[in-house]
């Protein structure tokens, strides 16, 4: 059966010879594009956030490889590979896309590698758009009628190749008349909330208000509200969840309130490889960005700030975990490997 909903936006685009991106650091006020050339560029583009969220710098990784593949040789793929892994060090899923690249290098014959790479990051494109719709659906199927979500960071289309995480299931399911309301948290100090979620909301129609991160307790106290709903960066395989700067508090924050916190993400956020959320690395961004908004300060002229992008919520603050194969319930690394495994 055909997926009911669009993406509001086409955000990575595959030339062959370049890959077009759009500048989200722009958005919600310009809708522009940049070119990438090679892994450099993509690393770059990633680096500076112009393009963001864990499964779409995934996919983007993946044709920065294709690229890096285009002289038909090997030679090139080792620094390619470890350039767009620096890029940003928490979002599992830049390596995982990687190293599924490397795979398909490595049983390519020289001739024929740049078809091979560029292939296999188009399927790559392909499985995330399928994991979502099955993310969504299954996410939906949590919610009841007339829910009331709360959602932070974006987890949505321009955060993966296709409908989104988080805000895929929150679409699905107001589109099959699940969601009464969506609270957006703004997301501080990017603020891809506001720019970014509320957009895509109110693009799908589907009724939303932004609040900032610190009104998260009053609402839950005050708004009945059935569920928060986000994404995730990486999930360790004790199903520690690592994500935006401002899940952990909202994690706890809804178990005070008894209200489920659900985490939506396909298979390639899950790491097998690192034990427990302790062991995740946690991306740590320009103190600017805390310090000014859109280059103006905020705070007195040299003062201190540390910007901490991501933190991890333990498993058990999480109610359900939704990936394409399948829900995990109750949270626990063995539920999660029995999944996905
Ligand atoms: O720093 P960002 O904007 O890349 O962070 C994005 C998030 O934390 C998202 O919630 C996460 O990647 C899940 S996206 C489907």
């Amino acid at each position: 059966m055909k997926f009911p909903l669009k993406d509001p936006v086409r955000h990575i685009i595959w030339k062959g010879d370049r890959l077009r991106i759009l500048d989200q650091r722009l958005l919600p006020r310009r809708i522009a594009y940049i070119d990438c050339r090679s892994a450099a560029d993509v690393a770059k583009a990633t680096k500076d956030m112009a393009l963001r969220g864990a499964p779409l710098i995934g996919c983007a990784a993946a044709f920065g490889m294709a690229l890096a593949a285009r002289k038909n040789s090997k030679r090139e793929l080792p620094e390619a590979a470890a350039l767009l892994k620096k890029a940003r060090p928490t979002a599992v899923n830049l390596a995982c896309a990687v190293d599924r690249m490397l795979e398909v290098a490595r049983d390519s014959s020289n001739g024929g590698l740049a078809r091979d790479v560029a292939r296999a990051a188009v399927e790559f494109f392909e499985e995330d758009i399928r994991a979502n719709q099955a993310i969504a659906k299954f996410g939906a199927s949590l919610l009841k009628k007339n829910s009331r979500v709360i959602t932070h960071c974006n987890a949505g289309a321009l955060a993966t190749a296709g409908l989104g995480t988080a805000v895929g299931v929150i679409r699905y399911a107001h589109h099959i008349g699940k969601i009464e309301h969506v609270y957006a948290c703004e997301t501080r100090p990017y603020l891809q909330g506001s720019r970014l979620t509320l957009w895509e909301l109110m693009q799908g129609k589907v009724p939303a208000t932004l609040i900032t991160d610190n009104m998260a307790a009053h609402v839950m106290k005050t708004q009945r509200i059935d569920a928060v709903i986000v994404g995730s960066d990486r999930i360790a395989a004790n199903a520690d969840v690592c994500n935006k700067i401002g899940t952990y508090g909202l994690a706890i924050l809804a178990k005070h309130h008894g209200i489920p916190l659900i985490v939506a993400a396909p298979a390639t956020t899950v790491d097998f490889k690192t034990p427990d959320g302790d062991r995740i690395p946690i991306e740590e961004r320009s103190a600017l960005e805390v310090l000014e908004i859109h280059g103006r300060p905020i705070a007195p002229i040299g003062a201190k700030a540390r910007h901490f992008g991501f933190d991890v919520t333990p498993h058990e603050l999480v109610s359900a975990i939704v990936t394409e194969k399948g829900i995990i319930r109750p949270v626990n690394g063995r539920n999660l490997e029995k999944i996905l495994k």
